[in-house]
């Protein structure tokens, strides 16, 4: 894992919209793959005020996120899609067909995500996936367990995951799915290039645990150390417990 510690928040926003423009500049067909959580909020900032100034253009772009609550349609305010309009979507020029997203409210949602796999394929497989980290290590919604699911499937949330999600639903804990749709391991492993973004001191736990612990399932985060071509970058605090550093 190539490990990048910068200063700070913003600076991490920095270097990762950067990265995502050029990536964007090179190939404007990239396939992206997208997280929602705090961690991102700056980075689309960053991407939305770089559209504005037309130092970007998502036109060509395909966009797949990583997960979605299951119950919720993506309309209602607190669904993950919902927050990617408010954060992204809303403000550049992606093209509405080429944005993809797991339904919530799919009636099937063993199918639901067969077919999301099936996009996924068809789209070419995401080039660029960007990945917040959970503080139990979990990427998407694969959260700690004794296996792991290795394509698109339907998860349990860590009762943390939906403490940490209570926000969205204006701080009712209960209010919050129990369940979700989420790209699998599998899903993510495929992906030809991974940054996996993590700030603040609660992370760095979880970030020591990920780039020099074990590989192992009970930190999902972890098999990242699998990759060939995954960017860590973080913050000097979540960077704080890295030996090498
Ligand atoms: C969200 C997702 C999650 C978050 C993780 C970190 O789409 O897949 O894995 O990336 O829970 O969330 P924040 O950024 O809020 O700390």
């Amino acid at each position: 894992m190539n490990v990048r510690i910068l200063k700070d928040e913003q600076a991490v926003a920095r270097a990762v919209a950067a990265r995502v423009i050029k990536t964007l500049t090179a190939r404007p067909a990239t396939v992206l793959g997208l997280p929602t959580g705090r961690t991102p909020v700056a980075l689309y900032a960053r991407l939305v005020a770089a559209h504005a100034a037309g130092r970007v253009d998502f036109s060509q772009a395909s966009t797949f996120n990583l997960d979605e609550f299951l119950g919720l349609p993506g309309d209602h305010p607190a669904s993950y899609r919902a927050f990617m309009e408010t954060h992204l979507f809303g403000h550049v020029n992606l093209s509405p067909r080429r944005i993809h997203f797991l339904n919530g409210a799919a009636r099937d949602p063993v199918a639901e995500c067969a077919r999301y796999e099936a996009a996924i394929r068809r789209a070419g497989g995401i080039d660029l996936l960007l990945l917040g980290i959970g503080t139990n290590g979990h990427i998407g919604f694969n959260e700690p367990a004794a296996g792991l699911v290795a394509d698109s499937h339907p998860a349990r949330l860590a009762a943390g995951t939906r403490r940490s999600n209570a926000e969205l639903f204006d701080g009712r804990v209960q209010a919050v799915p129990r369940r979700a749709l989420s790209m699998g391991v599998g899903t993510i492993l495929r992906s030809r290039a991974i940054v996996l973004v993590a700030t603040g001191a609660g992370k760095a736990d979880v970030i020591k645990a990920t780039v020099e612990g074990l590989v192992t399932t009970r930190v999902p985060a972890s098999l990242l150390q699998l990759h060939g071509a995954v960017d860590l970058v973080v913050d000097e605090a979540a960077a704080a417990g890295l030996r090498r550093r």
